[in-house]
């Protein structure tokens, strides 16, 4: 083990936690070829029942593990669950969207980890062109309150690889997501319907957006992070229904975009009977490195040409770009307030 990883397991055990629940004694075996989802449920079952602190420890792997919901509301608001090796996803798909889940959980820290999704088959189902599902989102936090992801990896995710939904106070720091540049909707972080979301000190590569924050999102804080491959940090799409919908109070700071096709995006569809407004956002200190678009507002957003409303969008934009340095494809200063 990693001394800091001891270092955290003592420090969360003298403080807090009576009891420890580790998913081999569960049952579970570090083959990468063993199913040890129920065994991961059964340790999830016991930490989120126990009435003090909770410890829930996976050693080194590599786990089978499937489709997994780790559901509260738990008997206690303060879960550690130490994870020392990688989770394998199983290889092939199928029509579940998501694949591991933690829900109606208040109270959660999760520290390291690798996910591995193992999408390839799906991708290539898609760049055939057949008819395919649309993945699983690798980790999703849904309905949750009070989460801390720290230093988790998340690889090759068949759809989104981390997804924050209807949740509030959520914390990704040091988080390493990674999936080739040419892989289909593998957005890093999507966030929906969600507010008080911190991600900092992360590094993405994706084939799709490094963060996007989609319907109902407010107050998020997003600071540090390097991107690219992807398509950028984008706002959006926002206004595709007849939905209102709101984006608001959100920093995005100190960006490094590197190869990617965006750098700060904002995209909405131009539907009429669309009401919503995106306002109160900050994007600053951005540094792009061959990047494609660096800044781009699109309130006529269309992804199949020809097949979208196109009346003037009743969008609101107050949106800010203060001290921003574009760095493409030499020194290059563009600074807009
Ligand atoms: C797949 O994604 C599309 C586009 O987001 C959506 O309209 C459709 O309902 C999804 N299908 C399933 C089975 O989830
Ligand atoms: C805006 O969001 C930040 C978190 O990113 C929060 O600290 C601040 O209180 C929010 N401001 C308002 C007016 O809600």
């Amino acid at each position: 083990m990693e001394p800091k990883f001891i270092l955290l397991l003592l420090l969360h055990f003298s403080t807090v936690a009576k009891s420890a629940y580790n998913v081999v004694d569960f049952g579970a075996k570090p083959d990468g070829r063993t199913d040890s989802t129920k065994a991961f449920l059964a340790a999830w079952a016991e930490a989120c029942g126990d009435k003090i602190p909770a410890t829930m420890v996976v050693p080194s792997g590599p786990f089978l593990v499937g489709r997994a919901l780790f559901q509260g509301p738990c008997k206690n608001d303060k879960i550690g669950l130490f994870i020392k090796g990688t989770i394998l996803g199983k290889t092939g798909y199928s029509t579940a969207s998501e694949w591991i889940t933690f829900k109606y959980v208040k109270g959660l820290s999760i520290y390291g980890g690798t996910f591995n999704a193992r999408g390839q088959s799906l991708w290539a189902c898609k760049a055939a062109g057949r008819n395919c599902p649309n993945g699983s989102t690798a980790l999703t936090i849904s309905q949750a309150k009070n989460v801390l992801l720290s230093k988790v990896k998340v690889q090759n995710s068949q759809n989104f690889q981390i997804a924050i939904i209807f949740s509030q106070e959520i914390k990704v720091e040091g988080a390493t997501i990674t999936a080739p540049g040419n892989s289909p909707n593998t957005d890093g972080i999507h966030i929906h319907m969600s507010s008080f979301i911190t991600i900092t000190g992360s590094t993405m590569a994706t084939g799709d957006d490094c963060v996007s924050l989609g319907e109902g999102v407010s107050n998020a804080w997003i600071e540090n992070i390097k991107c690219g491959p992807g398509h950028g940090i984008s706002i959006g799409s926002l206004g595709d229904g007849t939905e209102t919908t709101m984006v608001q109070n959100v920093t995005v700071s100190s960006v490094v975009f590197t190869g990617t096709q965006n750098g700060f995006r904002v995209k909405t569809w131009a539907t009429p009977s669309s009401k919503g407004f995106v306002r109160g956002v900050t994007f600053e200190h951005g540094t792009m490195k061959n990047v494609g678009n660096p800044i781009m507002i699109d309130q006529n957003y269309c992804p199949v040409p020809g097949n979208c409303p196109n009346e003037v969008s009743f969008f609101l934009f107050l949106v800010c770009f203060a001290s921003m340095i574009v760095g493409a494809p030499d020194h290059y200063f563009v600074v807009a307030y």
